[in-house]
């Protein structure tokens, strides 16, 4: 594997790995990998022959007062496990690179981006909008692969793609677990053994809620229930547990189409995130 880290050397290794006409798939991420990293890695080495995957922790998608400083960075190790599973390229650019001086392009993405973690988070859909286009015209992709963790992110990406008429196939990948059904996150490092443990109750609570609304009651109850169980295992503050359109992200009060159930509330100094699907009968 190597690893890069300026334009013109990515360009070069690109283009040698291109030119037997096979696919090439890119695997987006801010590194501090996972399982569920790895997950997507394989489906990656499924849908190509050529795999590159991005470790950039991108600034621009955090708040002013958000964990940037904190976020873990274990790019040795990433390597490693990147190196072992097969991946022919790590582009690993620095802000440098990505943001050089005089950089003044937002890709912003309006409606979908605008709820949800796009509320809890202003600003945080134009950094990843705006980094996601650059790393698709730095590697350009047949290609690329990320989690259903970030449902609204999956969303956000599928929407530009289509409008900006991006050549490139985006395959979403179910949420990988821990045994007891904690979503993966590298944000899951910040909890306390305590924490951890109260964690449960968000996947937990959405899988209960999932159930009574797919019996048919009514989903605004459901949805207090859910949000009064966080609340008792010590989430707060709770920025949403709400049901919408899978596709558009709409809000729903009535289960009448595929629907996603989305919850992000806080635990200690962790937001976490997470989502199932709900279906009509
Ligand atoms: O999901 C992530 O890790 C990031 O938001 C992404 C897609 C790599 C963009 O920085």
């Amino acid at each position: 594997m190597q690893t890069l880290r300026d334009l013109p050397a990515l360009r070069s290794a690109i283009d040698i790995l291109k030119s037997d006409g096979k696919p090439l798939v890119l695997v987006p991420t801010m590194g501090a990998l996972h399982d569920g990293h790895m997950a997507l890695v394989e489906e990656a080495r499924r849908h190509g022959r050529h795999v590159v995957v991005s470790i950039f922790v991108n600034p621009r998608q955090f708040g002013e007062h958000e964990d940037l400083d904190a976020y873990p960075r274990r790019e040795a190790k990433d390597a490693q496990m990147l190196s072992a599973a097969g991946v022919d390229i790590l582009w690993a650019p620095g802000v440098e690179v990505m943001y050089p001086t005089g950089y003044a392009t937002t890709v912003s993405v309006s409606g979908i981006s605008d709820g949800l973690d796009g509320a809890a988070r202003p600003g945080h859909f134009d950094g990843v909008a705006t980094v996601v286009t650059k790393l698709f015209n730095q590697v350009q992709p047949d290609v690329a692969i990320f989690g259903e963790k970030d449902y609204q992110q999956l969303a956000v990406i599928r929407r530009f793609v289509a409008d900006l008429d991006l050549d490139i196939e985006i395959v979403g990948m179910p949420t990988q677990r821990a045994e007891d059904g904690l979503a993966l996150s590298s944000r899951n490092a910040y909890l306390t053994d305590e924490e951890r443990k109260a964690a449960l109750a968000l996947p937990r609570a959405l899988g209960e809620a999932k159930r009574h609304i797919e019996r048919g009651e009514p989903v605004a109850g459901v949805l207090a229930q859910a949000i009064a169980a966080l609340a008792a295992h010590g989430f707060g503050p709770i920025d949403y547990v709400t049901l919408c359109d899978a596709a558009t992200l709409e809000p729903m009060q009535v289960l009448d189409r595929p629907a996603r159930l989305l919850g992000a509330a806080k635990l200690g100094k962790t937001r976490l995130i997470d989502n199932i699907a709900v279906d009509p009968a």
